[in-house]
């Protein structure tokens, strides 16, 4: 098993495919404007973009993931950037379908009609897709892609096809706090899970605390219109906080990272595409996997070395979690670390 210091058993991994995306998020990786073709397109903001020979290959992703599994993981989800821009994601979904484990992804929802069928084929648990608003437009401004319709017909399709549908929408104060009940409205009929999340500070995102709205602002303002709310009972490691509306077919949750980090029942671990160890989102360090995979040495050891440094709470900025934007603490973005 994988248990840190605090008895917290880790059974959840995170594997990001790749640290580039398609989209060009404000909150993630907001400028300057980059070319998809080049190999420098992250470079000011994140100077780590992987190269092919430092990622981790498919078959490096399956037999790594087996380590994990043999040592107690029991749920994987797979991130990015935007992992299925990874031309071999349909070899690593196939592969990693084969374990005995919950398989999961969470995607900007852009090429899962290309994918639906793989999805199909390994019984994959949950989609996560990020959607932060549901006008055309505004989706234009946020995202730097004028591709709404495509990623709401994708919704639309696992949704005809059974999948439960998480959609992430990062409220920011003054760019999309205007729609929170138009997505709770769309719960109405739909049934669709809304996760509003709290707006994290990473190097290069702009994070200023007035562009914040914590827990209690969105569930005021949702109160506000719909003061029917029942709250859900969250699972124990659940970061989100779950509501419905009563009547509603769909359900809402916020998940709190800053203004209530859920750190205490935390069971997650995270894999970068570079194959390196981060025990939490927030860690300062990591541990490089990969390389002495490559070598052939045996990194269990090294999985729990890493874990026994995992600190009680956001990855020790606990003095700081109003501000933790801009340390030296996190100095990979959002899209490298793989949410
Ligand atoms: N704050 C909050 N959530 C973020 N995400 C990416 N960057 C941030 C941020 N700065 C979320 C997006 C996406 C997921 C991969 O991570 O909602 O769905
Ligand atoms: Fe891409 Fe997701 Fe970052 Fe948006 S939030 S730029 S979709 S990785």
């Amino acid at each position: 098993m994988l248990t840190d210091s605090f008895g917290r058993i880790h059974d959840y991994l995170r594997i990001s495919l790749t640290d580039r995306c398609n989209f060009r998020c404000l909150y993630c990786l907001p400028e300057p404007e980059h070319d998809d073709s080049t190999d420098s397109m992250f470079n000011i903001y994140s100077n780590q973009t992987t190269t092919v020979a430092e990622k981790m290959t498919a078959d490096e992703i399956d037999r790594i993931a087996g380590i994990f599994i043999e040592q107690g993981v029991r749920k994987i989800r797979l991130t990015g950037g935007e992992p299925l821009i990874r031309k071999d994601a349909r070899d690593i979904i196939e592969r990693l379908g084969k374990y005995n484990v919950e398989l999961a992804i969470t995607s900007n929802g852009m090429y899962v009609d290309k994918f639906i069928d793989t999805f199909n084929k390994v019984g994959l648990k949950s989609v996560n897709i990020s959607l932060d608003s549901l006008n055309a437009e505004s989706f234009h401004r946020l995202t730097g892609r004028d591709e709404f319709k495509t990623v709401y017909k994708n919704i639309e399709l696992l949704l005809k096809s059974g999948y439960h549908v998480k959609v992430n929408m990062v409220v920011m104060n003054g760019y999309n706090d205007d729609e929170i009940t138009d997505f709770i409205e769309w719960t109405k009929d739909t049934p669709v899970h809304i996760r509003f999340i709290e707006f994290m500070p990473f190097p290069g995102n702009h994070w200023r605390p007035e562009k914040l709205m914590t827990y209690k602002d969105i569930l005021e303002i949702i109160a506000q219109k719909y003061p029917n709310l029942e709250k859900l009972e969250d699972a124990k490691h659940d970061t989100a906080k779950k509501h419905r509306v009563k009547g509603h077919k769909g359900t809402f949750a916020v998940i709190s990272t800053m203004s209530e980090p859920f750190c205490s029942g935390c069971n997650r671990l995270r894999l970068t595409a570079d194959g390196k160890m981060r025990n939490c989102l927030f860690a300062g360090n990591e541990m490089d996997l990969l390389t002495p995979f490559r070598s052939g040495e045996d990194i269990v050891p090294l999985i729990h070395g890493n874990l026994a440094g995992k600190y009680a709470m956001l990855g020790g900025n606990v003095e700081t979690q109003w501000e933790l934007h801009h340390t030296e603490s996190h100095e990979r973005t959002m899209m490298g670390i793989g949410g």
